[in-house]
């Protein structure tokens, strides 16, 4: 068979250990030929691509990024899209299709098994919020990225007996700041699931200086104030039709200085959490998936999308891998809430 890989949405660390799984499996176990496309969907929208072979997977298992490139092109919503997908890959005998990506990439995908292309999906996220999978890699780095950062800005904001916040990514959900927070110690964690009281949060703030501590305020990127923010928010929005997010540290740290009376001092993580080397866990997940995805491409068994579930891997419709969000539940915060203050 001919197969044509593709890595969409934002980049996360574990795509390049994915792609090797499966050239590295296709090829020996399959005899496969691969096409990689190029920047996403863009790739087989416009016949953009790479040579893909036991040569080009040499050596990228530790690398970060992707060696494909990525994009977040939205097939859908560009005319004859779709059928332009189709015809490429039917014009240069291509069989199949494994598309690596998150919710939007894997929309795309279910949409084009809908259409009667061959399509297997993997799940990625550092977000890992998509519901049908317990774990997506790419996540443990960032969150390993994010502990590390709140970890050296305890030093510093207790020589200087001042907050520190720390802005991490999670549009919807916030499980990169619940895990970094809880793992780096976080005096708070805010997080979009549930809107924060700020003189609530400032009360911790208070809390935490009296026992001569400095606090550290860990915020996901989509966390919002009771009532949401009274400015206006840059509207900017990507292909998929996603508000670009940042700012929420340095609405804080003006907030926090006025409240308080306390030095403040905002910290946006931003793409270092999504950049480097990926984690031994990353490495791991993301071998696996890439190898039950070819099992799959290989087997005819299309529309589907790798999961794991407790430690084993599964295949779930493609039709239900991007059905539900997955976000931080209220008993799980509450857990570390233990902690706040
Ligand atoms: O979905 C992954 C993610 O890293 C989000 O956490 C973040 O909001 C978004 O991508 C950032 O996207 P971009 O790199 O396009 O700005």
């Amino acid at each position: 068979m001919k197969i044509g890989v593709l890595t969409g949405g934002g980049d996360c660390p574990g795509l390049n250990a994915v792609i090797r799984a499966i050239v590295r499996r296709g090829t020996s176990d399959w005899n496969h030929e691969f096409v990689g496309y190029r920047d996403g969907w863009k790739g087989p929208l416009e016949n953009f691509t790479r040579p893909l072979g036991m040569e080009q997977v040499r050596g990228i298992l530790p690398r970060g990024g992707t060696i494909l490139g990525s994009s977040r092109t939205n097939p859908i919503d560009i005319d004859g899209g779709m059928e332009a997908i189709a015809e490429n890959m039917e014009n240069d005998g291509v069989d199949g299709l494994i598309a690596i990506g998150g919710e939007d990439t894997l929309g795309v995908a279910r949409k084009l098994f809908d259409a009667g292309v061959n399509v297997v999906g993997v799940p990625k996220t550092i977000d890992n919020d998509l519901g049908a999978t317990d774990y997506t890699f790419g996540f443990d780095t960032a969150v390993n990225i994010a502990m590390e950062a709140i970890d050296r800005l305890h030093t510093t904001a207790e020589s200087h007996q001042r907050v520190l916040i720390v802005e991490v990514m999670g549009r919807h959900a916030g499980w990169i700041a619940f895990h970094s927070g809880m793992a780096g110690g976080a005096n708070v964690i805010l997080i979009p699931e549930q809107d924060f009281d700020l003189d609530q949060v400032c009360g911790y703030i208070e809390r935490r200086f009296e026992e001569q501590y400095a606090p550290i305020v860990v915020v996901a990127e989509g966390a919002k104030p009771i009532g949401g923010f009274p400015e206006e928010e840059d509207s900017q929005t990507d292909a998929f039709g996603h508000v670009r997010l940042g700012g929420v540290a340095h609405w804080l740290e003006g907030r926090i200085r006025e409240k308080t009376g306390k030095d403040a001092r905002a910290t946006v993580l931003g793409h270092v959490q999504r950049g480097g080397t990926p984690t031994a866990f990353d490495r791991v997940l993301a071998t696996r998936f890439g190898l039950y995805a070819i099992e799959a491409a290989s087997e005819g068994n299309w529309g589907k999308m790798t999961a794991l579930h407790s430690t084993g891997i599964d295949l779930v419709d493609l039709a239900d891998a991007v059905a539900t969000l997955k976000t931080v539940p209220p008993e799980l915060y509450s857990e570390a809430e233990v902690f706040f203050g």
